[in-house]
């Protein structure tokens, strides 16, 4: 039997993009290799969001040369975000004769009869569709987790932020139709999964591009939580679509975990203007509010992007103005990377990287101080964590999240096995876990 390895970059859509193509080769007859050099087929699922991504792929693919040398019948494949880019293609190409195999995002379930092609006819195959096809539905999916799944409910972004590359390479948006998300939920539900997360660039855009129903995001939340489904989550949430009938659905149902992420990106309303963000500063604390009064259990998270070209001390200062206020369980944090045809890419750069470095710094250390604070909130109190099993981390503790989606460790006992829903009495705070007891 063959046998595949598949290294994923980037965020959760790829992660489950990477599920749907070990979907699509194990009903081909593929298994999965316990280790890359036992791999017949190896590809490489990339990320484009940011330029180290971009770095670090260059060296993965260089590493597989000695692998082809070794066996000259084995497939090396190049897909996801990257290999959507013309220019990146084009490299592939001339630098590393040993990639077999390059598809983007649009045209992933035709691997199995690229697969039987490169096979058939022994040569390279560079295929990548410009733009979106329709949505498919029923692919395989080879889930990673038992008792967590993703659920992708659309497919692509149409926010074009001035920054940002995935408009380009993950197309227009498209949104699969409610029967279909309800149909596969119901499935999971059925298989034993207790917690789903929805996934699209902007869920709260939802619906938009259907044509039959006017369904929204906040209707499809009310729908799926009318289903027997312990815990609902979804990302990623952008604030100026962020409906009252949104906030109203979450508050109404608490199976809907109590975290949000809000991605913030700048505090500053200048700067959020030529991200072509469509919200202030102002704005986007109101709705922080909003959601903190209506849901006062919630757990707010966000991406911020420092050193945006033009940025000055000024925006900076807004930005870290607007973490305090807001407090954030937790941020992720990023030096502005220009990426090759957005509008962003155009602007003047003045600000020296380590200018920018010295920001992401304090900026870090702000929020860091923050999480720590609202991680200490939960010391003594009790806390419902699904429970996932031992540790990555640290092999003597299990680990299992809350509602607010913190990471909590805890010594395992004989009552409880993965999958379970157990609560927890937390007995400590840091800055990134809680630790605690079983009761
Ligand atoms: N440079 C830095 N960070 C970026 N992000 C997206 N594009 C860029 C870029 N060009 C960040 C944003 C987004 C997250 C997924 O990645 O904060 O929310
Ligand atoms: Fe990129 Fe903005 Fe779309 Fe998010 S909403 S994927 S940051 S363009």
């Amino acid at each position: 039997m063959k046998k595949y390895h598949i290294t994923t970059f980037g965020c959760q859509m790829n992660v489950h993009d990477s599920e749907v193509l070990a979907g699509l080769l194990e009903k081909s007859g593929y298994s999965p290799a316990a280790s890359i050099e036992e791999a017949d087929l190896i590809l490489l699922n990339t990320c484009c969001v940011r330029e180290n991504a971009e770095n670090r792929l260059y060296g993965n693919i260089g590493n597989l040369k000695s692998l082809k040398e070794q066996n000259p019948d084995r497939i090396i494949g190049v897909c996801g975000c990257m290999a959507q880019q013309a220019t990146v293609v084009e490299k592939i190409r001339e630098t590393y004769p040993h990639v077999d195999l390059v598809f983007g995002t649009h045209n992933l379930h035709e691997l199995p009869r690229m697969l039987k092609q490169i096979e058939a006819e022994r040569s390279q195959l560079y295929e990548i569709w410009d733009s979106e096809g329709e949505i498919y539905e029923g692919l395989p999916v080879k889930r990673t987790e038992p008792f967590r799944a993703w659920v992708t409910i659309m497919y692509g972004c149409d926010n074009f932020c001035s920054y940002c590359i995935v408009p380009y390479v993950r197309g227009r948006e498209r949104s699969r139709g409610p029967e279909a998300i309800l149909t596969e939920v119901k499935e999971l539900i059925a298989s034993g999964v207790k917690e789903i997360t929805l996934l699209g660039q902007n869920v709260n855009s939802y619906g938009r591009d259907l044509q039959e129903s006017n369904f929204n995001f906040a209707e499809l939340l009310k729908e799926i939580s009318a289903l027997d489904i312990k815990r609902i989550r979804f990302q990623t949430s952008h604030p100026k679509d962020l409906s009252d009938e949104l906030i109203q659905v979450m508050a109404d149902h608490p199976q809907i975990c109590r975290h949000l992420h809000l991605p913030l990106q700048s505090g500053s309303s200048r700067i959020l203007k030529l991200m072509n963000r469509h919200y202030t500063k102002e704005s986007y604390l109101e709705l922080a509010e909003k959601i903190k009064t209506k849901i006062p259990a919630i757990a707010l998270t966000t991406d911020i992007i420092v050193g945006f070209p033009g940025e000055t001390e000024a925006d900076f200062e807004d930005t870290l103005d607007l973490v305090q206020k807001v407090g954030y369980d937790g941020a992720f944090t990023f030096i502005y990377s220009p990426r090759p045809g957005t509008p962003a890419a155009q602007i003047e750069d003045p600000t020296p990287m380590d200018v920018k470095k010295a920001r992401l710094n304090r900026l870090i250390e702000l929020q860091n101080r923050i999480s720590l604070q609202k991680n200490r909130a939960f010391v003594g109190s009790l806390t419902e964590v699904l429970v996932e099993g031992v540790s990555e981390k640290n092999p003597e503790v299990w680990s299992g999240r809350n509602t607010q989606n913190k990471l909590i460790h805890f010594k395992p006992t004989s009552k409880v096995k993965p999958g379970d829903l157990a609560i927890v009495r937390i007995t400590e705070a840091r800055t990134f876990t809680l630790e605690g007891e079983l009761l």
